[in-house]
């Protein structure tokens, strides 16, 4: 069996990637280190629990020592490195919890796969997981390659950026054998609800306010989480030592057409009259240093390693829109402590 480490596996994107390589690779002991922050969610995987390829350890990246111990119980060949803070508005008021968690965190994690696989790095794989956001802003035209130069612009993207030169930097250094993916941003079940989606649908089924920042015109490209799992795994196996490859669903939308049609979807499924819902739109104050628009080409992907998004935006809405309104336990649970306060500190000072 070979042990495979995912870091953040509690999270959003690590709960789908943990599921999928728990079902699909029987000969895989899949070894989850998640530290439980306020985005770390047990329930989020508790359907492969019980697996027995799956282990659960809960413990910090920022840990040396504690990394030391669980590299000399487990001699792992390979890691997926998702542990993050990941909102940027988090970043923009306590940046210093992404400097220790993404920058401290993942060079840690570095050097102890760097002392533990120091005979033979060429047998081993660290694939850490980015973020298209580390390429800064696009304006009306243009798309994110994978030569496209860094420019972040927030303290989240600014400290993913520098733990990808840190991962890169190791791989001219010392020859370690990574690899390394940037992708869009991600939509589904289990989101934590401070992100766009899930605290849209959340709040037209509360009849609450929809917070739209600014005039709505900033543009992401949604890409369905299982299809970033799909390219997690894709990468893992069929990647190139010290290669790149941007992920990306070409699926571009403004904020407020996309809040707008999640209003519609909503209206039906809450038998509202149409309309109802859009009538909860709130334009707040504008996110500071706001990144108009991302675009990534993933042709790389595409090209080199066969990748291609399988589920359209209509059916990944659809799915993920139901995964929220059959799952109230999950929200409410979610919702509950520490997310309220920050909710409050976030949107009612607004
Ligand atoms: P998330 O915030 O939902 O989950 C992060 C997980 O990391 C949580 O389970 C948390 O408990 C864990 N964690 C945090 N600090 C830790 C520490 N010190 N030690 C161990 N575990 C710790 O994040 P996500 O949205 O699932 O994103 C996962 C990764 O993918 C991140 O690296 C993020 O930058 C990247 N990414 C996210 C998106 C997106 O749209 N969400 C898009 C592109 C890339
Ligand atoms: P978010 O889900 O935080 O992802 P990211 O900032 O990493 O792209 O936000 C997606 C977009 O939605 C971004 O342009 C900010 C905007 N937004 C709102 O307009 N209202 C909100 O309440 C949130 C959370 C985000």
């Amino acid at each position: 069996m070979k042990n495979i480490l995912i870091t953040g596996g509690a999270g959003f994107i690590g709960s789908h990637v943990i599921r999928n390589l728990v079902n699909k690779y029987p000969q895989y002991n899949i070894v989850n280190l998640d530290l439980l922050t306020y985005a770390g969610n047990l329930e989020n995987i508790a359907d492969i629990e019980t697996k027995s390829n799956y282990t659960f350890v809960k413990g910090d990246i920022c840990d040396k020592n504690f990394l030391t111990e669980l590299f000399r119980k487990y001699d792992f060949y390979g890691i997926i490195h998702l542990a993050a803070e990941s909102h940027v508005d988090r970043s923009i008021s306590d940046p210093m919890s992404f400097i220790r968690t993404n920058i401290i965190g993942t060079i840690t994690l570095l050097n102890a796969a760097k002392t533990a696989w120091k005979e033979n790095y060429n047998e081993h794989r660290f694939y850490h997981i980015s973020t298209d956001e580390v390429y800064g802003t696009l304006g009306s035209e243009g798309y994110f390659t994978e030569n496209t130069s860094y420019s972040p612009r927030s303290p989240y993207s600014a400290s993913k950026a520098s733990s990808d030169h840190l991962v890169r930097a190791y791989y001219h250094t010392y020859g370690f054998p990574i690899v390394i993916s940037n992708c869009s941003n991600n939509y589904g079940p289990n989101q934590f609800p401070e992100k766009l989606l899930p605290l849209i649908i959340n709040n037209i089924k509360c009849n609450k306010p929809l917070p739209v920042y600014g005039k709505g015109e900033n543009i992401r490209d949604w890409l369905y989480v299982e299809d970033h799992a799909h390219a997690i795994d894709l990468i893992f196996h069929k990647g190139k030592n010290g290669e790149t490859y941007n992920i990306g669903g070409s699926n571009e939308w403004t904020n407020i057409k996309l809040v707008n049609k999640l209003c519609e979807i909503m209206d039906v499924k809450l038998n509202r009259e149409k309309g109802t819902s859009a009538k909860l739109i709130t334009y707040v104050k504008d996110r500071a240093g706001h990144d108009l628009r991302y675009a990534i080409d993933s042709s790389k992907l595409q090209n080199d390693l066969g990748w291609t998004p399988l589920v359209s935006f209509d059916e990944g809405l659809e799915k993920t829109v139901n995964w929220y309104l059959e799952n109230e336990k999950w929200l409410q649970n979610v919702l509950s402590g520490d997310y309220e306060k920050y909710y409050q500190n976030q949107y009612l000072k607004r």
